[in-house]
């Protein structure tokens, strides 16, 4: 087929380019795009003659496909259509809007979340990890997995987790894929190590730089739509008092906004109980606590020892 193409003159090619740079130029401006009977119709007419494809305009069903799955989105087909963050789409025969690329609005989400993620002491490597990644033989991560797949459903009902087991069982793990569902549908995720937020805490009332104070840190618990506290009670004693009165606010806000949490934890479900204290935990109802007693230590493999 492509033997029997006449070739495609540069010039044609070229034009036809520039004119869609500028028409998603135009769209951002807000000025007038594309119409019909325009120079770019009539050069698509020479190309659709000369028997070549037309650069036809992604369209509102393509639009959606990406959506769904950013990286669906190929290189080649996004440098094509992606001008700075822009895709021009056609809504109708004739009509075109420049609208957010979903591959780029993905990119920028992954580093949001890899700042918060340094930010709160979490190593950025977690969110390399995909489900497909991790041994799912072992109970309860495809159950975990499933309901990850309905994150959406789990933050309109306010459903908090608790995820407790020993180190090394994947809670953390299993927490960051959480975040980085919520933040795919389009949800806000934050995930915190509650202990280190508590020491930032300590360190502003001492005059730290790094420091950041007691309502800031609780400004940043209670925005996000999905809250993840990471290791909870293991945080150093001297720091428990902040922890708790952080948490308590957080949590009363929380609750009544509907945003839920998700716990990590080595305490078992009495011993957290008794950390977090009753009041606590009422505020994190609807709660499942799901158990990581699989008994594998998947930290015991990754860091082999050189002595
Ligand atoms: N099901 C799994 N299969 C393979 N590796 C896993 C699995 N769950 C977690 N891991 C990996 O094991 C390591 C430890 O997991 P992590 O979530 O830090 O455990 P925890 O928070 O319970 O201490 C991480 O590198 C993580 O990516
Ligand atoms: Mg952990
Ligand atoms: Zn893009």
């Amino acid at each position: 087929m492509t033997a029997t193409t006449p070739p495609l003159t540069t010039e044609l090619a070229e034009a036809a380019h520039g004119y869609l740079t500028q028409t998603r130029a135009n769209a951002r401006s807000g000025m007038p795009t594309r119409r019909e009977g325009s120079s770019l119709d009539v050069m698509l007419g020479k190309l659709a003659a000369s028997g070549h494809r037309a650069p036809v305009l992604p369209t509102a069903a393509d639009l959606e496909h990406w959506k769904a799955d950013p990286t669906s989105l190929a290189d080649e087909q996004h440098t094509r259509s992606c001008a700075g963050g822009l895709i021009e789409v056609q809504i109708e025969p004739g009509r075109t809007a420049a609208v957010p690329c979903p591959r780029c609005t993905a990119s920028r989400r992954e580093i949001t979340l890899r700042e918060r993620l340094s930010a709160a002491g979490i190593a950025a490597r977690y969110l390399e990890v995909e489900w497909a990644g991790l041994d799912l033989a072992l109970d309860p991560f495809p159950r975990l997995q499933r309901a990850t797949a309905n994150i959406a459903q789990i933050i309109a009902g306010n459903d908090s987790l608790v995820l407790t087991g020993p180190p090394g069982s994947g809670k953390t793990q299993v927490a960051v894929l959480a975040a980085k569902a919520a933040l795919a549908a389009n949800f806000s995720a934050l995930v915190v190590n509650l202990g280190r937020l508590a020491l930032d805490v300590r360190e502003s009332y001492q005059g730290g730089g790094a420091g950041i104070t007691e309502r800031q840190a609780l400004e940043l618990l209670i925005r996000p739509d999905l809250l993840i506290l990471d290791d909870l009670g293991a945080g150093e004693t001297d720091t428990a008092a902040v922890e708790r009165r952080l948490l308590y606010l957080a949590l009363e806000d929380r609750q009544n906004a509907r945003k839920p949490c998700i716990v990590t934890t080595n305490l078992d479900a009495a011993e957290l109980a008794r950390h977090l204290g009753a009041r606590n935990l009422g505020r994190l109802q609807p709660l499942e606590i799901v158990g990581m007693h699989h008994g594998r230590n998947f930290r015991v493999s990754e860091e082999k020892s050189r002595w």
